[in-house]
């Protein structure tokens, strides 16, 4: 088993696991430094490309960015989601993580999904493909709203039973959306493998979110995200300060030119 999948298994009960988004090398390179698992999520439909529905993000696109974040990840654990349609089956799952893994040299992918796919899971960790699972809220197959799951039994029940089929096909984890606190908290002390949630509460081994909506790059009102900075501010001070510069002809100096 890779070694800093070892490692982030290790945590469970002991420390919390730190995961966050990158689609390029240069925001890679900042969070490679304090998280332990970096992850090229297909949110980068939304985020990037203002997509309505993370559908339309095709296999190409995931494995140009992931190119770009392999730059910048030297220490974490590089993982990627596979897009939709890209794993309906055994074979075109192994086909596309193979080539995801061999073009991008990550370290895992990530699918969307629990009961459904664990025959699929079992088949990629069979050949040696690491997977992260992903079950409540998972975007790829959600038609309209997004809504909070685990409310009632019927909903507990099915989360339990994925999060277990997940980890009897041998996931290394599995991320938790947008699901309530007590059945996270059940699923999280019911398993062996650590959960990462995202609107999951602090009862998951650890946490997740989209980088660009924690440095308020990106607006977004989910309630799961909090705004940890505003990077927006400096941006904008930046290229305030650039165009007055070239105004008063102050940019390029002497000092800037040939
Ligand atoms: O696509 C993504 O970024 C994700 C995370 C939000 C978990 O799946």
């Amino acid at each position: 088993m890779n070694n800093k999948i070892k490692k982030i298994l290790k945590k469970k009960n002991k420390s919390k696991i730190v995961c966050l988004t990158a689609y390029s090398k240069n925001i890679a390179e900042i969070v490679d430094d304090h998280a332990d698992i970096v992850l090229v999520g297909d949110s980068l439909g939304s985020v990037l490309y203002n997509y309505d529905t993370t559908r339309k993000v095709s296999l190409n696109m995931m494995i140009e960015h992931t190119k770009s974040a392999r730059m910048g990840v030297k220490k974490s654990l590089l993982v990627i989601d596979l897009p939709y349609n890209t794993y309906r089956n055994k074979s075109e799952a192994l086909k596309n993580s193979k080539r995801s893994i061999k073009e991008t040299k990550c370290d895992a992918v990530k699918v969307e999904g629990g009961t459904r796919v664990k025959e699929i899971v079992k088949h990629l960790v069979k050949n040696r493909i690491p997977v992260l699972g992903h079950i409540g809220v998972t975007p790829q197959t959600t038609k309209g709203k997004f809504r909070s799951k685990g409310k009632n039994e019927v909903e507990k029940r099915k989360l339990l039973k994925d999060a277990q089929d997940l980890e009897q096909s041998g996931a290394f984890g599995i991320v938790l959306e947008c699901i309530y606190s007590d059945i996270s908290k059940q699923i999280t002390n019911s398993i062996n493998i650590p959960t990462i949630g995202i609107g999951a509460s602090v009862n998951c081994d650890g946490q997740v979110l989209v980088t660009d909506d924690l440095i308020g790059l990106n607006e977004t009102n989910f309630r799961f995200v909090k705004k940890f900075g505003n990077i927006k501010k400096y941006i904008k001070n930046a290229v305030i300060k650039y165009k007055n510069s070239v105004k008063q002809r102050k940019f390029p100096s002497k000092k800037n030119s040939y």
